[in-house]
């Protein structure tokens, strides 16, 4: 992991709520907010994951606590989203960081396992900035006066952004995830100075995420080359965008998706050695301008 090019206090006097924040890219967004000064509430659906991470934020110095719970689950975003400002006194980042998914084909998904998607991430995601708003408001319950409004931050993906084998369900998911960033970013932003952004992570090794949709192909030497910059990404790289989105560098940031993907979902299978087209370049707009089309 990369050490971090920020100053430890960037977030310093921050109070962050993470859904799904005790695993994968979330904890490692919880780890390094926490670094860097904010206060972390994690909720997960598994209390023995929710207990680990929180154990472990807390054996590094951070303030931490944790609230099991489901996204899907409108009392338990309002019962998560209170009992964190009842602990640390207000709430200024919501992290929406929970999702589900797992690869299938579009005729073998049932209706009821694209909605579980959709509850998880996109309904999911709606529920808890609806239920954090009162308190993220600029003048909300434990902000100053000097205080900004918060800041919501919703992981995303790139699925979407072409058309993605075996994730109809997480690709529609997070489509909307998108229009609920934008969609927020203009009315929340405008009404109430909260800004509203999201990441669009690539492939990150060491995730959940990784180990489900296609560990051997993904870290396999032959589908690296085929990624513009050789690699998949580390938690870290993920952490750090948030981080930047997080803190005053991304003030004027508002209703953006971040894409952190090393250039992944641009990318094409090169068709024709580079070597092959410094060759031909040159002759074959030779031969075109000699023979131009008689149709023209
Ligand atoms: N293939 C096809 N359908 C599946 C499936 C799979 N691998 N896993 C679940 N489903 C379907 C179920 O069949 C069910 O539909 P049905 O009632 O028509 O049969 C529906 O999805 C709900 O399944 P259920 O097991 O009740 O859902 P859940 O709420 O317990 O689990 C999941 C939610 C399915 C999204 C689960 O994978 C999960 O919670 N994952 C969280 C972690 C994760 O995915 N992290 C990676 C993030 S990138």
């Amino acid at each position: 992991m990369g050490e971090s090019p920020f100053k430890a206090s960037i977030l310093k006097g921050k109070v962050a709520l993470l859904t799904g924040g005790g695993s994968g890219i979330g904890f490692e967004i919880s780890t390094q907010f926490g670094l860097h000064g904010a206060s972390v509430a994690i909720m997960g659906r598994r209390n023995s994951v929710v207990d680990s991470a929180v154990q472990s934020l807390r054996s590094q110095g951070i303030p931490a606590v944790g609230f099991g719970g489901d996204v899907r689950n409108q009392e338990d975003a309002k019962r998560v989203v209170e009992s964190t400002v009842k602990h640390f006194g207000k709430l200024d980042i919501l992290v929406n960081a929970a999702a589900g998914n797992f690869l299938v084909s579009p005729e073998d998904l049932s209706p009821n396992g694209f909605r579980t998607v959709m509850d998880i991430d996109s309904v999911g995601t709606f529920t808890m900035c609806h239920t954090a708003l009162n308190y993220l408001k600029k003048g909300g319950p434990g902000r100053t006066d000097d205080d900004t409004g918060g800041l919501i931050l919703n992981i995303s993906a790139t699925l979407h952004y072409t058309a993605s084998w075996y994730q109809i369900h997480v690709s529609a998911a997070k489509a909307a995830v998108d229009a609920i960033t934008r969609n927020l970013a203009l009315e929340w932003g405008t009404d109430y100075d909260i800004r509203v952004n999201g990441i669009a992570p690539g492939p990150i090794s060491d995730t959940p995420g990784m180990r489900k949709l296609g560990p051997d192909e993904i870290e396999s030497k032959r589908t690296k080359e085929l990624m513009p910059l050789f690699k998949l990404g580390e938690k870290s790289d993920i952490a750090f965008a948030a981080l930047y989105l997080a803190s005053n560098a991304g003030n004027y940031v508002n209703g953006t998706t971040l894409i952190v993907d090393g250039g992944l979902w641009l990318s094409r299978p090169r068709h024709m050695a580079k070597d092959e087209v410094k060759m031909i370049s040159r002759l074959v707009e030779k031969r075109t301008r000699a023979a131009p089309s008689s149709k023209l």
